[in-house]
Parts: C-alpha cells; structure tokens; sequence
C-alpha cells in the first residue's frame, strides 16, 4: 500500500523504513500536511502524520476525495485530528497508543531537576569559566508536595519515578485509577492540588474540557512559587496567564516541552530567523524558565515502537483486520 508520510524527519525514515522492511511503498514527505500540501499525498491510500500536521475537516475532505482511507498517526494524541469529520468521510483513523510512556515521564522528571538545580544555566555559566553559585540555589525534591493532573500511563509513572525520590504526590484526575492509589497517592480536586502543589505536571490529553486547564483563573489557586512542567499539549496552558504568574512571582518556575502555538516553531531550525511569536520569545527571557521542543518522546525506544505500531497498523487495515488503535467518535466523547 502507498502511504504518504508527512512531516518526515531524518529519524522518521530511518526508523519506519526498519520497521516496514519494504511492506508498503512509503513516500517520504518533509512537508506538513496542510490545505496546501494535501495534493501531494493524492492516489495514497494512507496517510501518516505527526502532531503539528493540520487535519482538519477540509484537509480530511481533500484526502478523502484524492482516494486515501486510513489515516496513521505516529502519535498518541490525536487532538490534531477532526475525528468526527474522519468518520463522516469514512476514512479510518488510528494512533500509537502507548509508545515508551517511560521516555516522557522520565524527560518530566529532568525537566523538574533541571528547573530546580538549574542544571543549563550551570552548564553555560562553567563554560564560559564563571564558576559562581550566585543564582544556583534549588530545593530538596524530597518530602516536597508533586501535583500530577492526569494519572494516565505517563502521570502514573512520574508518580512511581517521584515517590522514590520521597516527594508526597497528589493527584488529580476525574477518572482516578487503583494503581495510582496503590503508590500512595491521594487524589483529590484541581483547586486543591494547585493549592497544595510545590511542583505541578501535567499529563492529560488536550480536548475542550483540559484547555487552558491553566488559565488566569486557575492559577489564583496555585501555591506561591510554585513550579509548573507541561510535557503534554501546549493549550493545556493559557501561555500569557502564566507569563503574567512568572512576572508577579504566583509561579516560580515553568518547564515547557510544548507549546500552544509551537506548529510554526518546533521540528524546525530557525536559528537564522527572527522569531515573531512575542509571546514565545518573552518565555526565552526568563531565567527560570526551561523550554524544549517537543522532545519528551525523542528516544530510541519510543521510535522504535512508534515505527513498529504505525507499520502494523496500516498493514493490519490493508488485510481489512482492525488493530484496536482505531479512533473513533466514542472514543472522543467519552
Ligand atoms: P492516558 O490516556 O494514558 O492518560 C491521560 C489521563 O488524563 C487519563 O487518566 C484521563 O482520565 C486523564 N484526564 C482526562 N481529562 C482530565 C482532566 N480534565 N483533568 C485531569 N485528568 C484528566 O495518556 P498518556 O499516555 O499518559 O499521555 C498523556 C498526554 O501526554 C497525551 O495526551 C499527550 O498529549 C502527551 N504526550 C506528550 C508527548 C511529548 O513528547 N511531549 C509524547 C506523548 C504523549
């Protein structure tokens, strides 16, 4: 079957090219899928695409009308995705489930030790000879309080990952589940998490309830100085309410691996570029902020696994077989 990857990066092709092992004509597109890239992918039964693809009801229109059926993300977040259009075209739409949840949770982990002991900052500083504490000091991450919204695969593993460093943790999650209990967890609701939280992370899904889960509202409850980590989808945080928490001292540190408005930024060097997202480049002026670029999956394991799920998948649709990473409507809802 022809599928037509977008958005490939150099380890796309080297590790889908692996796992395929000539199974599938993969035609390999560095493009994001877009209303204007869509043409290209026309005659291709399927389609693969990441998480800053655009697939809205008219992308999905124009794949639809060009003959593809099958739609492959090589994510598991599919907030990018027009789910209910896809169903009314009648293509079918299916995600990586669970790829290495352990490479996000232990990349959250980092980013909290980071923040704190400022790990960047010291490396820049001692390369350029200043060996100065001045400015260096963190906090015991033991016996300290860690809010986990969301106890999901990766919010439970930051909990298991936290609880041996001896933080409490607490959590909040309107599904909460016995083996989050069973670390020891209390769960109980946002407000009172924000309140009580040193270091807050959060680990749900992107859908129109958990955006701008972190608003100026929200952040009235935070415990001042608090730190906030988001490894999950950009909106789940309002960018300018937490720029405003940052400036008056409500939040005392903020670690981001996304970013609401990251499509036009990340997967990409813009480094002879002049940025003109304002509201990113304020973020880069904080000494206490930590950014990266969508990287929390970047490892080995969890390629390996996306490319193997992706190829059996597709391969599982052609036999007209389903894998059960099928989205559909329900699974949207509910
Ligand atoms: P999961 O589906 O296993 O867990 C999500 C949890 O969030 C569930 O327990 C659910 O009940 C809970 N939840 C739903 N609505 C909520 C709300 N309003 N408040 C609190 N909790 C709520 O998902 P998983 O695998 O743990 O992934 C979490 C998110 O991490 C994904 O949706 C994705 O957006 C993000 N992610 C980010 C990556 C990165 O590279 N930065 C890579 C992979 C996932």
């Amino acid at each position: 079957m022809r599928v037509a990857v977008f958005s490939t990066k150099s380890h796309d092709r080297e590790y889908l090219t692996v796992a395929n092992d000539g199974s599938h004509e993969m035609d390999f597109l560095e493009s994001r899928l877009n209303e204007e890239t869509a043409p290209l992918a026309a005659g291709a039964p399927a389609v693969c695409i990441f998480v800053n693809d655009v697939a809205s009801a008219e992308v999905l229109g124009q794949l639809a009308d060009a003959g593809t059926r099958l739609l492959a993300l090589r994510s598991a977040g599919f907030n990018h995705v027009d789910i209910e259009a896809a169903n009314e075209l009648g293509l079918t739409v299916v995600r990586v489930p669970a790829y290495s949840p352990n490479a996000v949770a232990e990349f959250t982990v980092g980013m909290i030790l980071a923040l704190d002991r400022k790990y960047h900052r010291a490396h820049s500083r001692v390369r350029e000879g200043n060996f100065s504490l001045e400015g260096l000091l963190g906090f015991d991450l033991h016996t300290r309080t860690v809010g986990i919204v969301g106890t999901g695969k990766i919010g439970q593993l930051v909990a298991r990952i936290l609880s041996g460093f001896g933080c409490r943790i607490i959590a909040h999650d309107p599904y909460p589940n016995d083996q989050t209990r069973e670390l020891g967890v209390e769960y109980m609701d946002l407000h009172q998490l924000l309140g009580e939280a040193d270091i807050i992370t959060l680990h749900t899904p992107l859908t129109p309830e958990t955006h701008h889960l972190i608003s100026q509202s929200s952040l009235r409850h935070v415990k001042p100085g608090a730190m906030l980590i988001n490894t999950s989808r950009g909106a789940l945080v309002d960018t300018e309410a937490v720029i405003d928490a940052l400036k008056d001292g409500r939040l005392g540190s903020l670690g981001l691996d996304v970013y609401e408005e990251e499509a036009d930024l990340f997967f990409e060097d813009l480094s002879n570029q002049v940025i003109a997202d304002d509201v990113f480049s304020r973020l880069l002026t904080f000494p206490n902020v930590l950014v990266t670029g969508h990287q929390a999956f970047f490892t080995h394991d969890a390629l390996t696994q996306i490319a193997e799920t992706t190829v059996t998948n597709i391969k599982l649709f052609e036999e007209g077989r389903a894998s059960g990473n099928e989205i559909d409507v329900q699974a949207v809802s509910g």
